[in-house]
């Protein structure tokens, strides 16, 4: 089982589908902990419903942000995390952070990376007017959604898409790909090479 903690700012729904991918036996990670920087995040609650140690630590109670990370990874140390798996978690990492768990840091976006990066991928590209968007999910560097893509998968824009209903299928891709990128690093398949990631 790989040992990973989740990272997440708000609802919660990817941290979920990693759940449920554990509890239906087809992903083989332990969610060792997870972290937020907010207080109210629906992500705290799923963890305490299914005991999973979880913590929010308060970015406003340190100084600087190296004060805040170096909480945290005491926390994901303690819990001896192999993986870091940012969902929906609206901070960036500083590059010492980056440096330390380098390679072992992914994240999820809700477009095609490079395109529509920030924290609105969906509705940048709705509003743009592409007609193909998708799912996209890299390793992490200190940029904002910057690193190695890992994996992507499209979505297309119908004519008759709202906001909304553009919203819904790309959240159901990505309960789908998420999931299946952390059973590969399970199964050890992921290998980065320059900014290519090679998956076997
Ligand atoms: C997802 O759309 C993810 O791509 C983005 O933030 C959102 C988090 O949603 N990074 P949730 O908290 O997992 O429901």
């Amino acid at each position: 089982m790989l040992p990973i903690a989740i990272l997440a700012s708000g609802n919660g729904s990817n941290l979920q589908a990693i759940i449920d991918a554990i509890e239906s036996h087809k992903l083989d990670a332990k969610i060792q902990c997870v972290l937020s920087d907010r207080k109210s995040a629906f992500a705290l609650e799923r963890a305490k419903k299914h005991n999973i140690p979880n913590y929010f630590i308060n970015p406003k109670d340190y100084s600087t942000r190296e004060k805040h990370e170096k909480v945290l990874a005491q926390i994901l140390i303690e819990h001896q995390v192999e993986l870091i798996v940012l969902a929906g978690y609206m901070r960036l990492l500083t590059s010492s952070f980056v440096q330390m768990y380098k390679s072992k840091i992914i994240n999820i976006h809700p477009a095609l990376l490079p395109s529509f990066p920030g924290a609105h991928g969906i509705e940048d590209a709705f509003k743009y007017g592409v007609k193909i968007t998708g799912v996209s999910v890299h390793f992490v560097d200190d940029g904002v959604d910057t690193g190695p893509v890992i994996s992507q998968v499209p979505v297309e824009i119908k004519e008759t898409d709202t906001l909304e209903s553009l919203e819904q299928r790309i959240h159901a891709q990505e309960h789908k790909l998420y999931p299946q990128v952390i059973q590969l690093f399970a199964q050890g398949r992921i290998r980065l090479d320059g900014r290519k990631v090679r998956i076997s």
